[in-house]
């Protein structure tokens, strides 16, 4: 538990926080340990999530498996319509950019309220995880899937029917660090009375 006084540790964590980039600048030939993926994806879920419904799914990709993964987003893509080889052939190679690959996905609720907030709470803990890697040393990339739900894709991760793909993030140990972009200024507006 941290001390909600303890200097060093707001300042560490704002100091992670800022230095969080997107990137996959990283060692393509140095695999991500399955451990740390997994202590990634452990530390998404103390993300909030309204009624305790847990929405995070992960499927974490490394060697071959992105090669997989790719397939099944061209093959989603060219079942929903697509005929731009071009794209088609990028979809089908580009995962194989980093060592690690990693799908996030929302599970789905009956309710429409508690549907739209299992996806803020995926986005939530999809954040947890990118500054978790950041901490670790690694580059991260958070991107949109081809396909939210593109059924070979869903399949091929394991996730149940009505599954949406939030985000695929891309892993891998940083080379540099990428230079802080200057964020415009935040205007709060205080309501006191
Ligand atoms: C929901 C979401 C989806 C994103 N999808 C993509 C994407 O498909 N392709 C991409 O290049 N970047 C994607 N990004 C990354 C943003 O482009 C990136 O965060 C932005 O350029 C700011 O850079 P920074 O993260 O280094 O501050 C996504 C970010 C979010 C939050």
């Amino acid at each position: 538990m941290v001390n909600p006084r303890d200097d060093l540790a707001s300042t560490a964590m704002a100091d992670v926080i800022r230095s969080r980039r997107t990137s996959m600048v990283c060692d393509r030939e140095r695999e991500v340990p399955a451990e740390v993926i997994d202590r990634l994806c452990e530390l998404a879920t103390w993300a909030p999530n309204h009624k305790r419904t847990w929405p995070w799914r992960f499927a974490a990709f490394s060697g071959e498996g992105r090669m997989r993964l790719g397939e099944a987003c061209r093959l989603d893509l060219t079942e929903a319509g697509s005929t731009d080889e071009g794209k088609l052939t990028k979809v089908a190679t580009k995962y194989g950019r980093t060592p690690s690959v990693l799908v996030i996905g929302c599970a789905p609720d009956d309710h429409p309220t508690f549907h739209d907030e299992n996806r803020d709470a995926v986005a939530a803990g999809i954040q947890n995880l990118l500054l978790a890697a950041t901490a670790e040393g690694l580059a991260s990339y958070w991107s949109t899937a081809p396909l939210l739900e593109g059924r070979h894709t869903l399949e091929l991760c394991g996730f149940e029917a009505g599954v949406r793909v939030i985000g695929i993030v891309y892993l891998g140990w940083a080379e540099s660090a990428p230079a802080p972009v200057e964020r415009p200024p935040v205007e709060v507006r205080h309501i006191t009375r």
